[in-house]
């Protein structure tokens, strides 16, 4: 049986490493995957959005399946190309990607709905869209309508902020044509939470909970990034909001998109932002998190492939899916600089003794393989993650491994699921 993954960060190395080592034993590709993917099977030199260059190898190559990591392909239809060629696809079809290829779309959904979300507006023109901000306050959210590799989103404190991020989206160009439109939203309170969704077009089977550390300085502070850590379950994801997730933000939101005629068949990440309780809808994602995946696919017990083929058949179920009762914790090392500017090719060394501590693998992100060493190749390099029988267990072991592993300016935050841990009643004396 042969694989494809096409991706190459941190959260498509966790869904190699998972496939490879289902019962089912198959071939993996991946497309153009990293450093270590490599270990795992066979890496292809197509980019992730050479959509003709991967649909010509399928075609050439009959993979049993193609699991689609990013949503820049899956918003540009990488699934409904490979499926007009027979060929079996994990991952949204172009128009219910739209979730997350288009903010606007997504609110437009939700409202539509009833699914819980903030209120918003969205504009073309900045003068018009500056004299909302103005009405509305700060904080104020100002989003790229489209994609753009998660820098689209201002969090501004001020008004003047916000009309900065305004000016330079719609009128500098910012983020080139997904920035030609605006999503304006109501600042959200809470705490952010991540719960993601495998969907059959018919039927939600909901993955174990998680959090991500989305600031790169420990206690949440400066720019954002991809995802500096995540750990996993998340208890501010308590039965009560599991439930009213489940029902109020799956379940309407399917019931929308079928109205609309449109079938989600993958997986639906919710960004989530909870307060009292009560879970509100931040964004959809079309695709797994980063690194998201590697804290939740690190508790997956048992094979995933009967639910994705459950997924692509229509016949997923909750008995397709169980959770270790161990806890998760990953840590993201990064290029120093990032989300800036950084170097790239510098060694790393020592992954041998981190894969070693007990209950931990490396997941590789920004890497490549040169001269048989492997050195970064991108602005998060490496996900190190650890299970253990509680948290603060699985973060002994993620950070004995972390501090194990070096190269050249390496940076990583030392408070990963400061939350938690705080909840625990054992805080980093960080707050
Ligand atoms: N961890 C955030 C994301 O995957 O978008």
């Amino acid at each position: 049986m042969k694989i494809l993954v096409v991706g190459n960060g941190g959260r498509e190395h966790t869904l190699a490493w998972k496939l490879a080592n289902d019962s089912a034993k198959p071939e993996i590709f991946c497309t153009p995957g990293n450093a270590g993917t490599a270990e795992l099977g066979t890496n292809l030199s197509f980019d992730a959005t050479d959509l003709e260059g991967i649909k010509s190898w399928c075609v050439e190559n009959k993979p049993d399946l193609v699991v689609v990591g990013p949503e820049a392909p899956l918003c540009a239809g990488l699934t409904d190309l490979l499926e007009a060629e027979g060929i079996r696809v994990f991952g949204p079809c172009k128009a219910a990607a739209e979730l997350e290829g288009s903010k606007q779309f997504a609110k437009e959904v939700m409202k539509a709905g009833g699914v819980p979300t903030s209120a918003y507006e969205t504009f073309t023109h900045s003068d018009e869209a500056c004299a909302y901000v103005r009405e509305r306050g700060a904080p104020i959210v100002i989003k790229a309508d489209g994609l753009a590799a998660g820098k689209g989103v201002t969090v501004a404190e001020t008004v003047e902020q916000a009309e900065a991020a305004i000016r330079d989206a719609l009128e500098g160009n910012a983020f080139g044509d997904a920035g030609s439109r605006v999503v304006i939203e109501d600042f959200l309170m809470g705490e952010e939470a991540s719960i993601l969704a495998l969907i059959d077009g018919e039927h939600v089977v909901m993955l174990a909970s998680s959090q991500d550390h989305k600031r790169i300085f420990e206690k949440d502070q400066g720019p954002n990034t991809g995802g500096m850590g995540a750990y996993s379950p998340a208890s501010i994801v308590n039965d009560t909001v599991w439930q009213k997730v489940k029902d109020e933000v799956y379940g309407r939101t399917l019931a929308e998109l079928k109205k609309r005629g449109i079938t989600y068949k993958g997986v639906l990440y919710a960004g989530l932002m909870i307060q009292d309780d009560q879970p509100s809808v931040v964004e959809f994602n079309c695709r797994f998190g980063d690194p998201e995946t590697q804290a939740a696919l690190s508790r997956w017990d048992g094979d995933m492939l009967p639910a994705i083929n459950g997924v692509i058949d229509g016949n997923l179920s909750e008995e397709m899916v169980a959770w270790k009762d161990e806890h998760s914790v990953c840590v993201v090392m990064v290029a120093g600089g990032y989300p800036g500017s950084y170097a790239k090719g510098d060694v790393i060394e020592n992954l041998d003794v981190a894969n070693a501590v007990s209950d931990t693998v490396v997941f590789h992100a920004g890497t490549a393989l040169k001269d048989d060493q492997v050195v970064t190749a991108g602005g998060r390099v490496l996900g190190i993650t650890s299970l253990g029988k509680d948290l603060p267990d699985a973060l002994s072991k993620a950070y004995i491994a972390v501090e194990s592993i070096s190269f050249k300016d390496a940076f990583y935050r030392n408070d990963i699921a400061h939350r938690e841990m705080k909840r625990l009643g054992l805080d980093f004396n960080q707050e």
